[in-house]
């Protein structure tokens, strides 16, 4: 069975083609950064009219970069949630539309599922059960993982998701955005020992996760310093990496206890942040010392893609799944509502 999987949950149009037995066979994604870079962050109504514009010319080009016609596309998969409901809607009509125009069935794909599965494209793939740890823009959650579908939340933030947390920060410190890369860059630059802030809600029991915390004491800490710095470019380096430090260390806390308590050796990183180098690097290491296994995308799938939509899309139609001609796109979804397969 070959897939189109079409993502617009954001300020990303991802589109892509997944076939059963060859794998992944095209994928491509435009990304609005440069639409929105002036005002600072997504501005949902022009994150829709651009996915109006680009989602079909981006169909078609992904179709011929595969070799295919539109009659070798046996299902359609569109992200129908959670996400902008205005970006969400273009993909949503544009996907159920052409699969019924196509006469094949539909699937309205969750976005974090999209994000849990996509470390299932690498080799070699994590084999189930796992603990996934989801750190993106809108998400920060730690999920029990027994097979598609089977999703038990473990622990989720109560403010801020890590990505959120990120940009955040990244704009006190007056970096463009998307914040988050710009943040991690500059952190490079920073010195590890001259700030430290708090590893928030790891001295109690618990999975959940709170960062909004870690923004203030960044502007405190900004706003104490600058006055007196000799040389303000590097106190912000060391403000940006003493902030991806607790970050990391905080994220690294709370998935070597959701390891222990869960009993499970596998750990899966995904969504945007599942990009940051540091964390990688430092969170392979430290489930290695506990002889755990960690699993992560590529990192042009760690951030939104069609890909993992087309993916997870093909196991939810190769499993007999699919939608109604009226179709429901959701701004507000939790995984633990989805089916099994
Ligand atoms: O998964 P994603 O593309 O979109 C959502 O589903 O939200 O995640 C985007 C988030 C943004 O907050 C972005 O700043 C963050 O991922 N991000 C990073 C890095 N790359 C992307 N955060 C830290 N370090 C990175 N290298
Ligand atoms: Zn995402």
């Amino acid at each position: 069975m070959r897939v189109l999987g079409i993502e617009t949950s954001c300020d990303e149009t991802g589109i892509a083609i997944y076939d059963g037995e060859r794998g992944l066979l095209a994928h491509s994604l435009y990304s609005q950064v440069a639409l929105h870079a002036p005002y600072g962050g997504v501005v949902p109504e022009l994150a829709s009219r651009d996915h109006i514009r680009k989602t079909l010319p981006l169909i078609r080009q992904v179709l011929d970069e595969a070799g295919l016609l539109a009659s070798a596309i046996d299902g359609v998969a569109f992200t129908a949630g959670p996400g902008l409901i205005g970006a969400l809607l273009v993909g949503a009509a544009l996907g159920r539309s052409l699969a019924w125009g196509w006469n094949v069935p539909a699937i309205g794909v969750h976005h974090m599922e999209g994000h849990l599965l996509a470390p299932l494209l690498e080799t070699p793939a994590p084999e189930f059960p796992f603990v996934a740890l989801l750190v993106s823009g809108g998400h920060t959650q730690l999920i029990d993982v027994q097979a598609i579908g089977r999703y038990r939340l473990l622990g989720e933030s109560v403010d801020d998701a890590a990505g959120e947390a990120f940009d955040k920060t990244a704009k006190i410190l007056g970096l463009p955005y998307p914040g988050g890369p710009e943040l991690a860059k500059l952190a490079e630059l920073g010195d590890p020992t001259r700030f430290r802030f708090p590893r928030p809600m790891t001295d109690r029991p618990g999975l959940d996760f709170s960062f909004s915390g870690l923004k203030t004491f960044a502007l405190n800490t900004l706003q104490h310093e600058l006055p007196q710095a000799a040389d303000p470019a590097q106190t912000r380096a060391d403000i940006a990496r003493a902030f991806e430090d607790a970050v990391v260390d905080t994220l690294i806390i709370k998935c070597r206890r959701a390891l222990r308590e869960t009993g499970q050796r596998r750990l899966i990183v995904a969504g945007g942040v599942s990009a940051n180098q540091r964390l990688r690097e430092r969170l392979t290491a430290a489930l290695h010392a506990d002889r755990a296994t960690t699993f992560y995308p590529r990192l042009s799938f760690c951030t939104d893609n069609g890909a993992m939509i087309a993916f997870a899309g093909w196991h939810r139609l190769m499993a007999g799944q699919s939608e109604p001609l009226q179709f429901t796109p959701r701004a507000r979804w939790q995984l633990s509502e989805l089916p099994p397969l």
